[in-house]
């Protein structure tokens, strides 16, 4: 997939509204809908450290409340201010592989605008999924 520069662009905006007063380490996350849709998603932390939401799963429940369904999306582009692209944790693989379609791709980009394009599957290779419990 041709990436955009609106997908970065979107994900820098993204990532202006998160709220990480602990680690400071501000993520964002665009998610483009196949329908021409997108979502923002930023890290939002809590005192209690293992309550925070990450930037790639904020946008995917943005995304799902407002009634979006998994094979709905088309990508999601990930930043970081950091001197590499940062990778999505355990976690947000797991819901990445639960909302998205396998080979949706996945752009980590930082501020350089250097880019990793992955894909879901790539991720979470052998992953537990709804599949499983048929
Ligand atoms: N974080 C994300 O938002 N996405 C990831 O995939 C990795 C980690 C956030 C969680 C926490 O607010 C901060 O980055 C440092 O771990």
């Amino acid at each position: 997939m041709e990436f955009k520069q609106e997908w970065y662009e979107g994900a820098r905006e993204a990532q202006k509204r998160a709220y990480t007063p602990y680690s400071k380490f501000n993520v964002g996350a665009y998610l483009v809908t196949k329908d021409g849709k997108a979502y923002y998603g930023a890290n939002i932390e809590n005192a209690a450290y293992p309550s925070t939401i990450c930037a790639e799963r904020s946008a995917l429940v943005a995304a799902m409340s407002d009634g979006y369904r998994p094979g709905d999306f088309k990508c999601i582009t990930v930043t970081v201010d950091a001197d590499k692209p940062s990778s999505p944790c355990g976690t947000c693989r797991q819901v990445l592989k639960e909302l998205c379609d396998d080979d949706m791709p996945v752009f980590l980009t930082h501020q350089t605008n250097e880019r990793i394009e992955t894909t879901v599957n790539e991720l979470l290779p052998l992953g537990f999924s709804g599949k499983d419990l048929e």
